[in-house]
């Protein structure tokens, strides 16, 4: 566990330092590509980690629907994994989750060891909404998609809320889902 590090919200300057750890992960194949202006337009969910004056990690909560929220684009910076910096980004961004009243929070990832560790369970790829699918069609893994979906329940707020009437996610026939891998064991469909 890193005992310098700081967790806070992305600035500006914060953006090449977050590009830079997040392409040998595009690169290979992990995480989607996040071209600099997609970065900027989504600056504001992100919360950065900082070890002297380094960011190390990165990643954002992204809303959905009014219950419903994901963690995307997390990334260590290679050389610090395994050092406790993913666990604090997460649990950031639960934090915020809860702060918002949002009850689950998922992940599409390649690394449901870790989503495990921080209380995440394996889910059925149907059980999120068609809207999620709308960014995988940019992937090139469109075809043969062998991420797992993963999702946290969070408790409700102690403070009593009012119902309120949300409106329905409409389907929307022109979004399909990305093909699993041809026997992948942990795929539905
Ligand atoms: C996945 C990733 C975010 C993990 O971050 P990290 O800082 O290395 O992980 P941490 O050190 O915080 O690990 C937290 C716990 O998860 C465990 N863990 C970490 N990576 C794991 C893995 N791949 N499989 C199983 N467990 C893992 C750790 O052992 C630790 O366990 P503990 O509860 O006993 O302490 C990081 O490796 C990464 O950036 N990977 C590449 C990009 C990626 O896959 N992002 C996720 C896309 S959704």
């Amino acid at each position: 566990m890193k005992p310098d590090l700081i967790l806070r919200r992305a600035v500006i300057h914060d953006v090449p330092s977050m590009l830079e750890l997040i392409r040998p992960y595009v690169e290979e194949g992990t995480l989607l590509p996040l071209p600099a202006f997609r970065l900027f337009e989504r600056l504001r969910d992100f919360v950065v980690a900082e070890d002297t004056g380094t960011v190390v990690g990165c990643g954002s909560l992204v809303i959905m629907w009014h219950n419903l929220a994901e963690v995307r684009s997390l990334a260590v910076r290679k050389g610090y994994q395994g050092t406790g910096v993913g666990r604090r980004i997460v649990e950031t961004l639960i934090r915020e989750a809860e702060e918002l009243g949002i009850e689950r929070v998922f992940a599409l990832t390649r690394e449901p060891g870790f989503f495990n560790r921080l209380g995440f369970r394996e889910v059925s790829r149907e059980t999120l909404p068609h809207k999620v699918w709308k960014d995988c069609l940019h992937c090139p893994r469109f075809s043969d998609c062998d991420e797992i979906a993963v999702e946290r329940l969070l408790p409700r707020t102690a403070t009593p809320v009012p119902d309120v009437a949300f409106p329905e996610i409409p389907f929307d026939p022109t979004l399909i889902l990305p093909s699993l891998v041809k026997g992948n064991p942990k795929g539905d469909g």
